[in-house]
């Protein structure tokens, strides 16, 4: 029996994020260069796709590039840019039949621009599908975006055009790349690594992890599946205590 018969559909995340870790372990082991498992992974991406649409996930958001991967080997970053824009392009027609819509966030500008126009160009035309948000973080890390966001509240303040007392989450969060977007209630990582590496911080605050040995490119439906079922298992308690959520 697959777990996606043992999912209850009336509880599923309606955002699920995913650190996708493990590529370049994954093709070592089978004695390829680390760029083969960027390559594989792009199954696996279909693959929690697939499972999002199944269960009726809203929201999947991908670490597919984080600030940092900048400071990896040359060939390496420039073989994943490439990637990107090749699974962009290949992929848009797909994804825009079955009504996903394609978001990122992060700092495109600092994106080369060929994959900046292929990301715009996929943004653009799946902009009015309703089906699952498929949201890439690229360029992206948590400090970027909370500093960002910092610069511009304190650039409206020395403009006069909002008072210190008036900084709530609700105006703190739409000055995230996030903005509309709501908080993942599950956050998964492949590849065994237990740390948050620079994603979502502000976002995370009340999100469910689940942690698998699964290296990416080995990444299935079921995966997901396993997941939600896990997430299905636990009581958030949101600060509270048990007995006033079974009231
Ligand atoms: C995740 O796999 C993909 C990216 C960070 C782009 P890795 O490339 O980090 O693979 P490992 O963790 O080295 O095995
Ligand atoms: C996190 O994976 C970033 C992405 C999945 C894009 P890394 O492989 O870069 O993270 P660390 O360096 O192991 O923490
Ligand atoms: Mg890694």
């Amino acid at each position: 029996m697959s777990s996606l018969e043992k999912i209850n559909l009336e509880n599923v995340p309606e955002h699920v994020a995913i650190i996708m870790d493990g590529n370049g372990r994954w093709a070592r082991q089978q004695g390829h260069e680390r760029l083969f498992g960027h390559n594989y992974g792009v199954e696996s991406v279909r693959e929690a796709l697939r499972a999002a649409q199944n269960t009726g996930v809203k929201y999947l958001t991908l670490y597919a590039f984080s600030t940092e991967n900048w400071n990896r080997p040359k060939e390496e970053v420039d073989g994943l840019m490439d990637l990107l824009v090749t699974t962009i392009t290949n992929e848009v027609d797909e994804l825009d039949s079955n009504n996903v819509r394609i978001q990122t966030i992060g700092d495109s500008t600092g994106l080369p621009e060929g994959c900046r126009y292929a990301l715009m160009s996929a943004i653009e035309r799946t902009k009015d599908n309703t089906g699952v948000t498929l949201i890439l973080a690229l360029n992206y890390s948590s400090r970027w975006e909370i500093l960002n966001a910092t610069k511009e509240i304190a650039g409206e303040i020395a403009r006069g055009e909002l008072s210190p007392d008036d900084i709530t989450s609700d105006v703190f969060e739409k000055h995230l790349t996030t903005r509309s977007i709501p908080d993942p209630e599950l956050m998964i990582r492949t590849s065994g690594e237990h740390r948050v590496s620079n994603f979502l911080l502000w976002q995370i605050a009340y999100s469910e992890f689940h942690f698998t040995e699964v290296l990416w490119p080995d990444f299935k439906e079921e995966d997901l599946y396993k997941a939600i079922l896990d997430f299905q298992s636990r009581e958030r308690r949101f600060g509270m205590v048990s007995e006033q959520l079974n009231k």
